[in-house]
């Protein structure tokens, strides 16, 4: 298997219904995921770029929350109609996606 030149984790962690953080699959990932990988396999962009499942990554609160290796670029509060977005600008175009960006306090 060859090493993707970019990763990108979106996080599906659950919580129980309830839990004042809630939860990026309470807010979509899954389906986030499901066309993050879909866009990708459309614009022939696999497996040189590979999108994965990710645990918590923090931030929970400004989920669906999802970081792009080796860039280290985190963004907050994704949904599936910022996908083609990111795959766009991100990926094929190496621009960040300001509006989307996670303040990582840095
Ligand atoms: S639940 Fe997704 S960042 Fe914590």
């Amino acid at each position: 298997m060859a090493k993707p030149k970019r990763h990108i984790f979106v996080c599906t962690h659950d919580r129980p219904p309830g839990d004042p953080r809630g939860s990026c699959k309470q807010r979509g990932s899954e389906a986030v995921l499901d066309a993050m990988k879909g866009e990708l396999y459309n614009n022939d962009l696999m497996p040189d770029v590979k999108a994965t499942r990710s645990g918590c990554l923090g931030g929970c609160e400004q989920g669906v929350v999802m970081v792009v290796y080796p860039d280290n670029v985190w963004y907050r509060k994704v949904q599936v109609e910022d996908v083609p977005f990111l795959v766009e600008d991100h990926v094929m175009d190496d621009e960040v996606v300001e509006r989307l960006l996670m303040d990582m306090g840095d």
